[in-house]
């Protein structure tokens, strides 16, 4: 489903966030990227629907190479939510936000109508459909912006730190809303407690380069390599 070769990015600044990445993702796996502060995970997982466009390798998303000229199509099959509620929400009201994208990619309206209520239902959202989201609280533009990524069912979903800012009952309602999602998906997350719920596969990424890869269980559980690379363990195998 995703295949990236050889994929680095500096930023203007000359700062090299990602440094030869190889990283192939099969269909419906549950993926996590993990790694402290500065790794380069939200670098690389922009790349996944374009926001980023490579500019040295290559990423590809089923037959689609990301380019300037694939982006229409690319995002109409990777939802991207961005580690910041404040660059996904942007319309005059939480309602209009949700119905932005699928309008947007010529949806069935009727259809999509029923399923915004129904997310919006879902996080606790319904009351304030009306509202701006700027007016909404933090755990709620959270909630909002994954709304807004749901609601088009992408068939690969990236959420980068999707847990941060929820309270412990909506952080649990996320878990049990995620594992039920049919489609592939790669997270980002320093909850590594909510990626032992939820993904079946951990990539750490360390100064930009790619340097473990294996099943959640097994790596989450490597004391020494977690803590070589800037990262613990999760807090239930803290004694
Ligand atoms: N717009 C930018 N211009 C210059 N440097 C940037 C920019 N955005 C990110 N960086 C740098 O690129 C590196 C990777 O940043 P990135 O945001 O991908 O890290 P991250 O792993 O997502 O970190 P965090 O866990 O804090 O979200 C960092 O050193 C950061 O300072
Ligand atoms: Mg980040």
């Amino acid at each position: 489903m995703i295949a990236i070769e050889q994929l680095a990015y500096t930023y203007p600044d000359g700062t090299r966030a990602l440094d030869g990445i190889d990283l192939r993702v099969g269909k419906g796996e549950s993926l996590c990227i993990a790694g402290s502060n500065g790794a380069g995970k939200s670098t690389l997982v922009n790349h996944l629907n374009g926001w980023l466009l490579p500019q040295e390798g290559a990423v590809r998303i089923g037959e689609l190479q990301v380019n300037k000229k694939a982006v229409e199509e690319i995002r109409k099959m990777v939802g991207l939510v961005f580690q910041k509620p404040d660059d996904q929400l942007f319309m005059a009201r939480v309602w209009d936000d949700v119905m932005f994208g699928p309008a947007n990619l010529g949806m069935d309206e009727a259809k999509i109508r029923a399923e915004a209520e129904r997310l919006l239902r879902i996080f606790g959202l319904w009351e304030l459909h009306d509202k701006p989201p700027a007016h909404l609280s933090q755990g709620q533009k959270r909630f909002a912006a994954i709304a807004t990524v749901l609601v088009m069912q992408p068939q690969v979903l990236v959420m980068d730190e999707p847990t941060s800012d929820l309270d412990p009952r909506n952080r649990r309602k996320l878990i049990e809303l995620v594992n039920k999602l049919p489609m592939t998906r790669i997270t980002v997350s320093h909850d590594l407690d909510f990626i032992w719920d939820t993904c079946e596969r951990v990539c750490i990424l360390s100064k930009g380069k790619m340097v473990a890869d294996g099943p959640t269980k097994k790596l989450l559980s490597n004391q020494q390599l977690l803590e070589a690379n800037g990262l613990e363990l999760p807090l239930r195998l803290q004694a």
